[in-house]
């Protein structure tokens, strides 16, 4: 049946089945390969898009669910690579084998997007279900606070404030 994806800022029309997973018509309908198949049961956080802004698990999301809405995938994040989580993942070379990496940026974003000055308490709790094999954790906990700071300074209120 067909569905209309709304992902990354394009509407695409996609035929699939309604209980197809979110995750398979990303990767092999429409070929955005940066989120990833881990586990496919809800416990690994890879697959990791958000859907009106919200963190979700794409291998746990049916394409008829997630259909009209607004989803954005790590391609999506920003135009040119420099959204200050991908800023800082950068500054603060966080990844190891990366595999894991798309999904904990995209967890990250939403999490910023409401609490822009997380404690480590508000992200170990947001970033609780990305699971990293080699560990980053560390350095994404550092990474998401980089980000927060690099926000602020971006923000035109925290400009205006330093002018006045
Ligand atoms: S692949 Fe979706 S949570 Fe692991
Ligand atoms: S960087 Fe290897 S699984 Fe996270």
């Amino acid at each position: 049946m067909p569905y209309t994806l709304n992902v990354n800022g394009r509407s695409t029309v996609v035929d699939a089945p309604a209980d197809m997973p979110l995750l398979w018509v990303l990767r092999d309908v429409l070929n955005l390969k940066g989120t990833k198949y881990g586990c496919g049961i809800g416990q690994c956080g890879a697959c990791t898009v958000q859907i009106r802004g919200r963190a979700v698990r794409a291998c746990q999301t049916t394409v008829a669910a997630a259909a009209g809405a607004p989803i954005t995938t790590i391609e999506g994040l920003s135009a040119d690579g420099t959204h200050p989580l991908q800023v800082a993942w950068q500054d603060i070379d966080v990844p190891q084998c990366g595999y894991c990496q798309a999904g904990q940026i995209m967890s990250a974003a939403a999490l910023l997007a409401t609490t822009p000055r997380p404690t480590n308490d508000d992200i170990d709790r947001a970033m609780n279900g990305n699971v990293c094999r080699c560990g980053t954790y560390t350095r994404i906990r550092e990474a998401i606070h980089k980000a927060a700071a690099l926000m602020a300074t971006r923000s035109p209120q925290t400009a205006r404030a330093a002018r006045e």
